[in-house]
């Protein structure tokens, strides 16, 4: 037995170097590369952010095209991933559905990056290119309806929004998607960047890190929180039961989701900017229901535990407003952040160092083994 410190939750532990992803935790400051989220997200597409992750640098115009072309030419879906995908009960969750495609993935491409070890960004753009066909084929088919095929002609985030409520949208819901998309694309080593890290520092393939990365980015206390911010704005239905909603489950000592942060001490520089859009979505839409209530929840979550917002408080009520149902809430975090992991995952293979931690043993000592027959109880 060792009797080191154990650092419970890996809190505060460095355990790489990484020149993706710098967040400011004190001073809210968010830096892709050494670019502030802010002016990306007002300046910025989620294909110029791409290139920036994967490449360490800001595209051309040029070579923002090839990179745009290469997406939109690798939207479709292996026929065999679409039959696994019918075969899956409609009751399936979203993310689990994703998770199971995207492992199945390679079985079914002669030139998918399959083998151990490094692969090129040419498998983190295929496979940023087919999240959003694999959860609009699922869930259409769930819902009893023909799949969509993608629409080349159209921006990441378009057609996106296409696939996911099989209409059209305006240029300003798209903007809204565009920076959504922006927003959730890294941050740094949240747990499944790191869960994609630590399988890529086994020099296992891209596809089995980002299947990681979505069963763990599934859990309400990380990307499942935008989901349950819905769930509660909607046992809040109205403006004037919001405190008290709170406070009785503050009271329960229950954990109100979209709030804290484990590096974050003041706002989320990234609910700023959502809160921005909920209001203007709000506004155009004529539906201001859950932004009123969102700014009500603050106030009482910020008065009684001085709590505040995360990413995932505003991006449900944009996303609900957008027409998108709440739970593919998590599965467009994770057709964002598959960015982020195959990023990672690509520094990881750059400099690689098998990801192995240790466990301060607390368990029993010097037990005597009894065979079988002789154990009772
Ligand atoms: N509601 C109520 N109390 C909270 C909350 C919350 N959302 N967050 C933290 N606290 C309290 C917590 O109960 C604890 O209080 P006490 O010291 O009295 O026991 C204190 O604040 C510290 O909490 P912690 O759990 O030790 O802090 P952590 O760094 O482990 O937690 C967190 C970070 C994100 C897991 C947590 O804040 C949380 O559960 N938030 C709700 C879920 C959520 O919104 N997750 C999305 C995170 S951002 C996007 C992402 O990464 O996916």
């Amino acid at each position: 037995m060792t009797d080191e410190a154990v650092q419970r939750g890996l809190e505060d532990v460095v355990a790489l170097e990484s020149k993706i992803c710098f967040i400011d935790g004190k001073g809210g400051r968010l830096i892709y590369e050494g670019y502030d989220i802010r002016d990306l997200a007002e300046r910025s597409s989620f294909e110029e952010v791409a290139y920036l992750l994967w490449y360490g640098r800001l595209p051309t115009a040029p070579q923002l095209e090839e990179l745009s072309g290469r997406l939109r030419s690798m939207r479709a879906l292996p026929d065999g991933v679409r039959r696994i995908l019918e075969e899956l009960p409609p009751t399936t969750p979203p993310m689990d559905a994703l998770r199971t495609a995207v492992s199945a993935l390679g079985s079914f491409e002669s030139t998918a990056p399959v083998a151990a070890g490094p692969t090129g960004i040419g498998g983190a753009m295929r496979l940023t290119a087919l999240l959003p066909t694999i959860v609009s084929e699922f869930h259409r088919r769930r819902n009893g309806r023909a799949p969509l095929p993608p629409r080349p002609e159209l921006s990441h985030a378009a057609n996106l929004l296409y696939l996911l409520t099989g209409t059209d949208s305006s240029p300003t819901d798209i903007r809204a998607m565009d920076v959504a998309l922006i927003l959730h694309a890294d941050h740094e080593l949240n747990a499944s960047t790191f869960a994609a890290r630590v399988t890529a520092s086994t020099l296992s393939d891209l596809d089995s890190a980002v299947t990681s990365a979505i069963g763990t980015l599934k859990g309400p206390l990380h990307g499942g929180a935008n989901e349950r911010v819905m769930e509660l704005l909607r046992e809040i239905g109205s403006v004037d039961r919001a405190a008290a909603v709170i406070t009785g489950k503050l009271a329960r000592h229950e954990r109100i989701m979209g709030f804290g942060h484990r590096v974050y001490k003041v706002e989320d520089p990234r609910a700023t900017i959502l809160r921005g859009w909920s209001r203007r979505i709000g506004e155009e839409k004529g539906n201001l229901l859950w932004f009123d209530l969102l700014r009500q929840v603050e106030q009482v979550v910020h008065q009684e535990k001085g709590l505040y917002p995360n990413v995932d408080l505003y991006s449900g009520s944009i996303y609900a407003l957008l027409g998108i149902p709440d739970d593919l809430f998590t599965p467009l975090f994770a057709m964002s952040r598959v960015v982020g992991w195959t990023a990672h995952v690509l520094e990881e293979y750059a400099d690689l160092r098998l990801i192995r931690p240790k466990a301060q043993y607390v368990g029993p000592e010097n037990l005597t083994y009894r065979p079988l027959g002789e154990r009772s109880g």
